[in-house]
């Protein structure tokens, strides 16, 4: 769906205590964001993941516009034993918007 980047750069507010997107972004408790729309789950080299993560991203696991949203409703839905301890977003067009914004990050 077309979310919308400037709300979705609000939203991001909530993602930052744990994650950095642009130029100088590094990892926190969770991997930078630059690039992560599309792409395979678990590329950020130098970034510790679950163990969880690492075996869907073997299985395929692409962050694609239905995987992150998935995974941002309910984290635990699409990684169960996954690292990312985040409640979820509860409105659907918050989620649209912050892929958006992060669409704007390559
Ligand atoms: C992983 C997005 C909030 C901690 C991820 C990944 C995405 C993501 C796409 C997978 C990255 C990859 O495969 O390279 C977001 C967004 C958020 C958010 C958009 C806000 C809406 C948070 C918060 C925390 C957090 C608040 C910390 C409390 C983590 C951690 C991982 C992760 C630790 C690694 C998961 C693992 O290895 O199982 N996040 N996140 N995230 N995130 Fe978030």
């Amino acid at each position: 769906a077309e979310g919308d980047a400037a709300n979705g750069e609000k939203v991001f507010k909530k993602c930052q205590a744990c994650h950095m997107v642009g130029d100088d972004a590094k990892n926190r408790v969770g991997p930078p964001l630059n690039g992560v729309v599309g792409a395979p789950a678990g590329r950020v080299e130098d970034y510790k993941y679950s163990p969880n993560l690492l075996e869907l991203a073997e299985g395929g696991l692409v962050w694609d516009d239905e995987t992150l949203t998935a995974y941002l409703t309910k984290p635990k839905d699409v990684i169960p034993k996954g690292k990312m301890s985040f409640a979820g977003l509860k409105k659907e067009s918050d989620i649209d918007d912050v892929i958006a914004y992060l669409q704007t990050f390559e």
